[in-house]
């Protein structure tokens, strides 16, 4: 079928919107019509080399939309259903077995193959310019910025149509990520202090995640006072100004020592190099941020000898068929308002999007794709 979507043609360029044709869903897909999608961090840094998809191609990963057609086996779904796009994972390894899906043993090529890995066609894109030639889709099993995805149907999730589908996009990625590591990674215990380094889309939505826990410390820094008052309000008990302050100096005086949980969004390795230090004895330090391609960190031997633990998160850990639908149980229930962090665009606005997210003011920007 005839799809429309942005194309990045080699790292650096830009998105650009081109007619494609996309393949009819083969046995195990399902096509969805994409209502909305949100832009992560993760796909501009693809755009700029740090992931290695196959250039050209499409990109975007946080898709909600209507289903339009299943392929052969799909019983999960039907035409006329409203879902949420998750992270692809492939079912059979050990980790999948274990209901591990983010951490998929081949999640690698999930992600980032750019062509279908299962069924009859595995090992080819879907996806074919008007010249004939091929190029790489199925980014994190989706590649919405388009107005179709071709997905796998173990990877989407069902959503009430009570629900506004348009904001549901980021709960496939951005948002989950940040809840999901103080839910599944940090687990914070009655009273415990938590920071968050990197008020963004993932560290705010670790924030509102916080403020669901016992933890009674949550402290968010950022460069940028408009993203730690927003902190603030969504349930940060402390903010930091790391521009003009020592982060170090101002959590040790908030925790009167070490904190016990050290979350970096930000994937800046100085920053991460430092943070690791903010937690003591005991504590934990957790990744989440994406550092450029090939980054490497030194931390201290003694101190993370200490009994430290030091653990990277992906996707949130768990499974986006648990972690979506809590999550938006939690917002209906108003403790989770994850809303607050969208700015809705036009599809056409794709760089207005970025450039905003960039500024500072937009924090989860969403392309509106088509109506619901
Ligand atoms: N681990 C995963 O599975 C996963 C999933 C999604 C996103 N990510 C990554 O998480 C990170 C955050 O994503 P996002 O969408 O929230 O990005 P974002 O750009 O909206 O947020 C990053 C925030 O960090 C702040 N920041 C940057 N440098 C800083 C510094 N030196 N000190 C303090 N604050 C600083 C920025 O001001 C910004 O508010 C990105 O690197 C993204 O690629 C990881
Ligand atoms: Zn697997
Ligand atoms: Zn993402």
């Amino acid at each position: 079928m005839k799809i429309n979507a942005y194309v990045v043609d080699a790292i650096g360029a830009p998105f650009v919107r081109e007619d494609l044709t996309l393949a009819e869903p083969g046995p195990g897909e399902v096509l969805v019509r994409v209502v909305a999608t949100g832009v992560c961090h993760t796909d501009l840094n693809t755009q700029g080399g740090d992931m290695p998809l196959p250039l050209p191609g499409v990109l975007g990963h946080e898709g909600s939309g209507v289903v339009e057609a299943v392929g052969e086996g799909v019983d999960n779904v039907a035409p006329g259903d409203h879902v949420i796009m998750g992270w692809p994972y492939c079912g059979t390894c050990r980790n999948c077995i274990r209901g591990q899906h983010r951490y998929c043993l081949n999640i690698g090529p999930e992600l980032l193959a750019g062509v279908r890995l299962h069924g009859p066609d595995a090992g080819t894109s879907a996806y074919t310019r008007a010249d004939g030639s091929s190029l790489s889709g199925h980014f994190f099993g989706q590649s919405s910025f388009a107005t179709h995805s071709l997905t796998r149907a173990n990877a989407v999730v069902k959503v009430d149509k009570d629900v506004d589908l348009a904001l549901l996009g980021p709960l496939a990625c951005g948002i989950t990520t940040g809840a999901g590591a103080i839910f599944h990674t940090a687990q914070p215990g009655p009273g415990e202090s938590v920071v968050i380094i990197g008020a963004g889309a993932v560290g705010l939505a670790a924030v509102m995640a916080a403020r669901n826990t016992p933890a009674a410390t949550i402290i968010a820094v950022d460069l940028q006072d408009n993203r730690l008052e927003l902190a603030k309000e969504l349930g940060a008990t402390h903010t930091v100004n790391s521009r003009d302050t020592d982060m170090t100096e101002a959590v040790a005086e908030i925790c009167g020592g070490p904190a016990d949980y050290v979350v970096d969004c930000t994937g800046n390795i100085r920053v991460i190099e430092q943070a690791a230090d903010m937690v003591g004895l005991l504590g934990t330090f957790i990744l989440v941020g994406g550092a450029p391609a090939e980054a490497r960190f030194s931390v201290d031997h003694m101190r993370t000898l200490f009994g430290k633990t030091i653990v990277g998160t992906l996707g949130g850990s768990s499974t986006s068929h648990e972690l979506i639908p809590g999550l938006i149980r939690l917002y209906q229930a108003g403790r989770f308002p994850f809303d607050r962090l969208i700015t809705l665009y036009d599809f056409d606005d794709i760089d207005r999007a970025i450039h905003d997210a960039h500024e500072g003011g937009t924090i989860k920007a969403v392309l509106r794709v088509s109506d619901i």
